[in-house]
């Protein structure tokens, strides 16, 4: 009601243009998926279908995808173009019609927030819609994403070297500890010397991207093929009481706080 009122004539034209352009985006979806989906109405609000097929991929093809890709939409969308545009030749829909460059947010941790790197956000995205909600018992999808959240933060990266990279100068490699933008952009720059902006510092994060496209590929391949086994042994909240990293100490110097524990009432 609230913006009825301060929305004058022109605005309030603005709206509906707004809402009746989404409409129509929304009704072209519906009509490509042809029968996938069905209205919300109909479903009671269910509209997804989800778990989404996959095909084997190769991990250094996938990689030189996502290092290129880089410098079109930076890490996170290319994570996720490396495997969804293979799969868009292998399988077609839903991967045809999933826009990928929509997450090219994901870069610098969220626009440019340092929070999580887009290449382990990418590649978290891409494990859980291909191997579904989390179910007891086959809940893969989210221990891949463990999975990548710890190998980001122990792998001394970049992991993968590009077959024609675009820089030929040494890229130093560095460990994070962490899966934060800004804990592995910042050692990396200190361990290299190189400012955010240097080509050298650009050709680091598009080989990020490569690895961690090449790994999430190893372990989405292991899955498909009936052998995947959890790499990851980490759980902040299990162990420590509080959700986050192992790196305690780089913020907490030794003075790490214990979190309040659950009170018998
Ligand atoms: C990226 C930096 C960072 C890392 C890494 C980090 N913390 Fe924190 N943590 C903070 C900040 C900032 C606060 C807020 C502190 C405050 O308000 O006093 C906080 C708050 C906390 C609190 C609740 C507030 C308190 O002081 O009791 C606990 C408990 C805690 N951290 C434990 C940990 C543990 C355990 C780890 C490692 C498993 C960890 N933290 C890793 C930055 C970090």
């Amino acid at each position: 009601m609230k913006d009825k009122e301060i929305l004058d004539e022109k605005g309030l034209a603005r709206r509906k243009i707004l809402v009746g352009t989404g409409a129509l985006a929304a009704g072209a979806t519906l009509s490509q998926f042809s029968g996938l989906l069905k209205p919300a109405a109909a479903t009671g609000g269910k509209t997804e279908k989800w778990p989404w097929p996959y095909k084997k991929l190769d991990p250094a093809e996938t990689a030189e995808i996502a290092y290129n890709e880089w410098y079109r939409v930076f890490c996170g969308a290319a994570v996720i173009n490396s495997v969804f545009s293979q799969l868009r030749e292998k399988v077609g829909e839903p991967y045809v019609s999933f826009p990928s460059d929509a997450f090219v947010f994901l870069e610098g941790g969220q626009v440019g927030w340092g929070t999580i790197c887009g290449s382990p956000a990418g590649a978290n995205i891409v494990a859980n819609l291909i191997i579904g909600p989390r179910i007891a018992g086959a809940d893969a999808g989210h221990f891949i994403a463990a999975d990548i959240m710890q190998w980001y933060s122990e792998a001394k990266l970049p992991t993968y070297t590009p077959r024609k990279p675009r820089l030929t100068s040494e890229i130093p490699t560095t460990t994070s500890d962490s899966p934060l933008c800004h804990i592995s952009v910042g050692k990396w720059m200190k361990a290299a010397d190189k400012a955010l902006k240097s080509p050298e510092r650009k050709d680091r994060c598009a080989r990020v991207a490569a690895s961690t496209a090449y790994r999430l590929v190893e372990l989405l391949n292991q899955w498909h093929a009936g052998d995947y086994e959890s790499t990851g042994d980490f759980s902040c909240a299990a162990e420590f009481g509080i959700t986050g990293q192992f790196n305690c100490m780089d913020c907490h110097g030794a003075d790490v706080p214990e979190p309040p524990v659950m009170k018998k009432s």
